[in-house]
């Protein structure tokens, strides 16, 4: 199996496994939603199963609260949790200042919540997320149903005067019918091509009526590991300035411990 991963998918298992070591014991954790974010769910059933490791998961959507169950976490919701210890989630885009655009797998708001209320949040991604400014990849905005095409052109409006690059509004979709998320919302994706001011833009969307909230995590993340196709990881903590490099173990296969 190990042999058939990409070197993108390599880059987010051993992301997700470098990050799965900042988790100890007692430590109420939120999991974030995604391939990526699942590599984590994994290894941290591992550390569960094997190492005995106790921890309180609260996940970020329906199919992470699954996964979670199924590797042996003890999931619990956030309000059970309190506050957290640590979040853990993936990410579609993070700049210099680990800014995020996130949502791409439609978990944004419980996302964005969950992160809010940790001490700690930590991105986990391969190397090909880290950009210069935040757009490229279409924002993700999250949108009540009910009067969704008004609340589309409302945000149409507003990024005209917003310093953007592209302008274009689509509907999420699952096949033929509006994707619908586990809050029972849909998600507009905003095609900007390139954000200049995300922070203004965060809080613009979120003035809006009918927006719920939208895919721009600014000031959350404090920490990044991303990982290379190569087994390579590199760990940044923003409030420390620090850059931790891992090199790939040497010797037999990296990989071997996802078999099974
Ligand atoms: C889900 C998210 C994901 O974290 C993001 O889309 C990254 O996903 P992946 O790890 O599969 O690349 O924000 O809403």
């Amino acid at each position: 199996m190990t042999g058939e991963m990409s070197p993108i998918e390599q880059a987010k298992f051993v992301a997700a496994n470098r990050a799965a070591e900042l988790v100890q014991d007692g430590m109420r954790v939120g999991l974030g939603t995604g391939s990526t974010a699942a590599w984590l769910v994994r290894r941290l059933g591992e550390r569960v199963s094997k190492e005995g490791l106790k921890i309180r998961g609260v996940p970020t959507s329906t199919a992470t609260a699954q996964l979670a169950r199924e590797v042996g976490i003890e999931v619990v919701s956030l309000d059970q949790a309190g506050w957290l210890d640590l979040t853990i989630d993936g990410a579609d885009e993070f700049d210099g200042e680990l800014n995020l655009i996130k949502g791409g797998g439609a978990a944004l708001l419980q996302e964005k919540i969950v992160a809010t209320a940790s001490d700690q949040m930590v991105v986990i991604a391969d190397a090909g997320k880290e950009v210069e400014t935040l757009g490229a990849f279409p924002l993700p905005v999250e949108v009540i149903p009910f009067g969704w095409q008004t609340t589309k052109l409302l945000i149409e409006e507003a990024l005209d005067t917003m310093d953007v690059l592209g302008n274009s509004v689509t509907l999420r979709m699952n096949s033929e019918a509006p994707k619908v998320t586990d809050e029972g919302n849909h998600i507009l994706d905003l095609h900007l091509k390139r954000i200049g001011n995300a922070r203004q833009l965060a809080l613009v969307l979120n003035q809006i009526p009918g927006v719920v909230e939208n895919g721009l995590f600014i000031d959350i993340c404090d920490k990044v590991v991303i990982g290379h196709g190569d087994g390579r990881v590199e760990l940044r903590n923003l409030n420390e300035g620090t850059v931790e490099v891992g090199e790939p173990r040497s010797g037999d296969n990296l990989f071997s411990d996802l078999a099974g």
